[in-house]
């Protein structure tokens, strides 16, 4: 059953709000190890640089539910912002991120409410990244809830674009100049060059030294 607060005060509500949320990105966190834990035991490398988690401050979701003309209150932040809970998976490589997604979303438990591609297709600021939006089961000590959590899967490379961006973005309140907007378009195409040439050279490199691997099996 989807997360509803179940307190008398905002107070209370708000705390059970935090509990429930953290717990959610602890369980997705984990899984999330335990996936590049075991693909670094089968295949010998981890397709996890890191993660990050977040939970949105309770002054950004009140802007958010502002935008959408909606009245701050904890049940509307459970039932109308999504990505209360948010990790962020930065991956080295961009076929790591489709591994990784198609890992977790394959995980019987967990519900997919929502798939955006930017990497098959940008954002007209140059945006690349794979946003997936899941329910994941939290089990409480009487009841089991599905909580909402929004998983931003990148490359190392996606991501130092995203961050110099969204600095730019907040400077200019959303209206940054034309030039640096060009410039910002400009960058995200050699992100992408440079993920798609250290793809290709990293498969070179696995080609070789399997290559290897097999003379030395063959040696004798
Ligand atoms: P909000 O943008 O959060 O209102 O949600 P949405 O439903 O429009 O989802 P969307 O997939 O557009 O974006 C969700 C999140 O992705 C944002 O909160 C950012 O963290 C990130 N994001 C989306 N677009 C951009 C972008 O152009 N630049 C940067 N730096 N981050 C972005
Ligand atoms: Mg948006």
């Amino acid at each position: 059953m989807e997360f509803r607060p179940t307190k008398n005060s905002e107070v209370d509500k708000w705390k059970e709000v935090s509990l429930v949320y953290n717990s959610a990105l602890k369980e997705i966190g984990t899984r999330l190890e335990i996936l590049n834990d075991e693909f670094q035991h089968v295949h010998k490398y981890n397709p996890i640089e890191h993660i990050k988690s977040r939970i949105k401050s309770s002054e950004s979701i009140v802007k958010k539910l502002k935008k959408h003309g909606l009245e701050s209150t904890i049940e509307n932040m459970v039932e109308h912002v999504n990505d209360i809970a948010g990790i962020r998976v930065i991956c080295s490589f961009t076929s790591d991120i489709y591994r990784v997604a198609e890992m977790l979303e394959r995980q019987s438990d967990i519900k997919v409410l929502c798939v955006k591609d930017y990497i098959a297709n940008p954002k007209p600021s140059g945006y690349k990244s794979y946003h997936l939006l899941v329910m994941v089961p939290i089990f409480l000590s009487n009841r089991v809830v599905d909580v909402k959590v929004e998983i931003q899967l990148r490359t190392v490379a996606m991501d130092f674009w995203a961050s110099l961006e969204h600095k730019i973005y907040y400077k200019f309140e959303g209206n940054a100049p034309e030039y640096i907007k060009t410039s910002l378009v400009e960058c995200a195409n050699m992100v992408s060059a440079l993920d798609d040439q250290m793809m290709q050279l990293n498969t070179e490199i696995l080609k070789l030294s399997n290559e290897d691997q097999w003379d030395y099996l063959t040696e004798d």
